[in-house]
C-alpha cells in the first residue's frame, strides 16, 4: 500500500529547507510533476490486482497525498511572495545595514551670531529679534533721519507697496526695543538686512548686523570701549588694543568708527571694525526715555562681516550661495 505519511513527511522537510520560489518551484517538479514522485506513486501499485474496495480506498488515499501536498507548496509559495511584497511595498529590506545620515551644518554667520551672543549674555544683555519688515519711522525718523536728511542717501532701501521698508540695518530695533523695555536696558538684536547694492566680493543686498544698545544712568564712552573690547576678545581670541576715530551717524553724539590693531598679510595695522557712538538724546525721547536722566550707547556689528574676518571668508557673496562645498566647511567650536 501508499505510505503517504512517511511520503508526506520527506516532501515536508524538503520543503522546509527550500530557500526561496525556484526552490519552491523544482520541488513541485520533483514531486508533483509528471515524473515526480508522488506522481509516480500509484504506479508502485499493481491497481489491477485490488479489489474494487481496495483500489476506491487507494484512490482516496493517493488523492489526499497530492492535495496535501500541494496545498502545503502552495502556502510556501504565497508565503515567499508575500514577504517580497513588503520589502517592495515598503521600499526598504530591513536587514540591510542602515544608510548613513547626513546632520547637515552651522553656517559660519550663524556660528558667529551665537558666539557673539554668548559674549554679550554673559555681560547681562538680552537678545532679541525684530521683523524684517518694519515701518519706515523705526528704520528711518526714529533713528533722527528724517525724510529729507541726506543719510537716508547712504541706504538704498527696498520699499514695500504698503510704505513699510526691509530693514537695511538692525538699528531700526532701537525704538521698540525702548519702548517695550524702558530704561535701565542692555540688549542686542541679531538679524537680517537688505540693501539695494551693487554686488561685489564685499556687498550683498542681504547681510546680517547685530545691534546693540545699553543705557542706564551715568554711561560713558568708557563703558562704550570696555564693552566693545570683551566683545572682541572674546571672539577672536586676543587681548586687544582699540582706538575710536570720529564717524557721523545721526542716531549717536558723539559717533565713533571703533579700530582693533591686528596682523592683515603678515603686517600689522589698524583695522576697522564698527561703528558706534553714544546714543542721540532725540532718539531716547523717541524712544520714551528721559535723556536727562538716562543715556547709553549704541553700536552696530556687521555679522556678516565678523564672519569674514573670522573665517577668512574672501567673498561675501559666497555666504547667501548656498553652494554647500563652501558652506560644509566650517565647523562650529561651540
Ligand atoms: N546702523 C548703522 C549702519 O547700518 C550702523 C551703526 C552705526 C549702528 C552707529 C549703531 C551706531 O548703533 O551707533 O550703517
Amino acid at each position: 500500500m501508499l505510505d503517504v505519511d512517511s511520503m508526506l513527511r520527506e516532501f515536508e522537510v524538503e520543503l522546509q529547507a527550500a530557500p526561496g520560489l525556484d526552490a519552491l518551484q523544482a520541488l513541485r517538479v520533483k514531486y508533483l510533476g509528471r515524473n515526480g514522485k508522488i506522481t509516480l506513486a500509484n504506479k508502485s501499485v499493481n491497481l489491477g490486482a485490488m479489489s474494487p474496495e481496495e483500489r476506491k480506498a487507494f484512490g482516496m488515499e493517493f488523492n489526499s497525498l497530492k492535495r496535501r501536498a500541494e496545498a502545503s507548496l502552495q502556502e510556501a509559495e504565497d508565503r515567499v511572495r508575500a514577504q517580497t511584497d513588503a520589502v517592495e511595498q515598503v521600499g526598504f529590506d530591513a536587514t540591510l545595514p542602515a544608510a548613513s545620515t547626513h546632520l547637515g551644518a552651522l553656517h559660519p554667520v550663524t556660528i558667529t551670531q551665537i558666539e557673539i551672543e554668548d559674549v554679550f549674555r554673559g555681560m547681562g544683555f538680552q537678545v532679541f529679534q525684530g521683523d524684517e519688515a518694519v515701518s519706515e519711522f523705526d528704520n528711518f525718523d526714529a533713528l533722527n533721519i528724517p525724510g529729507d536728511h541726506p543719510a537716508r542717501d547712504m541706504q538704498d532701501t527696498f520699499w514695500l507697496q504698503n510704505g513699510m521698508v526691509l530693514r537695511t540695518h538692525t538699528s531700526s530695533m532701537q525704538n521698540a526695543a525702548m519702548r517695550k523695555l524702558g530704561a535701565p536696558l542692555r540688549a542686542i538684536f541679531p538679524g537680517r538686512c537688505y540693501r539695494n547694492e551693487a554686488m561685489d566680493t564685499t556687498h550683498e543686498n542681504t547681510f546680517y548686523q547685530l545691534e546693540g544698545l545699553m543705557i542706564d544712568r551715568n554711561i560713558s564712552v568708557a563703558n562704550l570701549i570696555g564693552v566693545m573690547k570683551e566683545l572682541i576678545d572674546k571672539v577672536f581670541k586676543v587681548d586687544s588694543r582699540v582706538r575710536l576715530r570720529p564717524g557721523f551717524f545721526p542716531f549717536v553724539e558723539p559717533g565713533f568708527e571703533l579700530d582693533y590693531w591686528t596682523t592683515v598679510g603678515g603686517k600689522e595695522r589698524w583695522m576697522e571694525l564698527m561703528p558706534c557712538g553714544m546714543i542721540h538724546r532725540k532718539v531716547l525721547e523717541h524712544g520714551g526715555i528721559d535723556p536727562d536722566e538716562y543715556g547709553g550707547f549704541a553700536f552696530g556689528l556687521g555679522l556678516t562681516r565678523f564672519a569674514m574676518i573670522k573665517f577668512g571668508v574672501p567673498d561675501v557673496r559666497l555666504l547667501n550661495s548656498g553652494d554647500l562645498r563652501f558652506a560644509s566647511q566650517f565647523t562650529a567650536s561651540i
